[in-house]
């Protein structure tokens, strides 16, 4: 192979470019170890799933004891980690492998954890942990792909920058509500948290 100080020479990338045409996007000048991208790739998806699955379910208990606003802010969240997803689930076929969506193993692929929690106070709380393990993972991940892939990189970044959003929503949904009370119980303090919390909320949906 020929270069010209860090840059390929032209005729050496068409010539590569037309080798092993059927792997698509993945070159030769792929630089990171695909199998593991791949494997990587679909433990997030795996994490985004079962982030759907709690959020959704949140949404729909919320509903349940009446605290509107929080149930649609768990049904945004469930839609934004469907469409983290997607993304993934592109990235990895583009990559030449294939999304697991299998149910069978699918909290073992997750990083995040399914908990249903009984109060809505513990659904947030669980959300929010939930996010800040997607968090610590997605940046994991970040630091691996680097320069070696930096269309991944580049996708997880964008993905770990709305997790950080949810968690910011959460933790400030958490300030708002006295865990003393009994949401099933405490209807009154549910309608007042709808009244006065979620600045977030407000803001996104203008
Ligand atoms: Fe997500
Ligand atoms: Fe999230």
């Amino acid at each position: 192979m020929q270069e010209s100080g860090f840059l390929t020479d032209v005729k050496t990338l068409r010539e590569r470019a037309r080798r092993h045409i059927e792997q698509g996007a993945v070159t030769e000048g792929y630089q990171a170890d695909r199998k593991l991208v791949l494997k990587l790739l679909n433990e997030a998806l795996a994490t985004e799933i079962v982030c759907v699955l709690r959020y959704r379910r949140h949404h729909f208990m919320a509903n349940g004891i009446n605290a509107q606003a929080v149930a649609d802010e768990f049904l945004q969240h469930a839609n934004e980690e469907q469409t983290h997803a997607d993304q993934i689930a592109g990235r990895i076929v583009q990559l030449g492998g294939e999304p697991n969506l299998s149910p069978d193993g699918l909290l073992t692929r997750s990083h995040s954890e399914y908990i249903e929690g009984e109060t809505l106070f513990e659904m947030i709380r669980e959300d929010l942990v939930a996010e800040r393990i997607a968090i610590d993972s997605y940046k994991e991940m970040i630091q691996y792909f680097g320069t070696k892939d930096p269309t991944t990189r580049r996708m997880i970044e964008g993905v770990l920058a709305v997790e950080e959003e949810h968690a910011e929503e959460l933790a400030t949904l958490l300030e708002h509500y006295d865990q003393t009370q009994t949401p099933y119980a405490g209807s009154v303090s549910l309608h007042q948290m709808n009244q006065d919390a979620l600045p977030g909320h407000k803001e996104r949906q203008k």
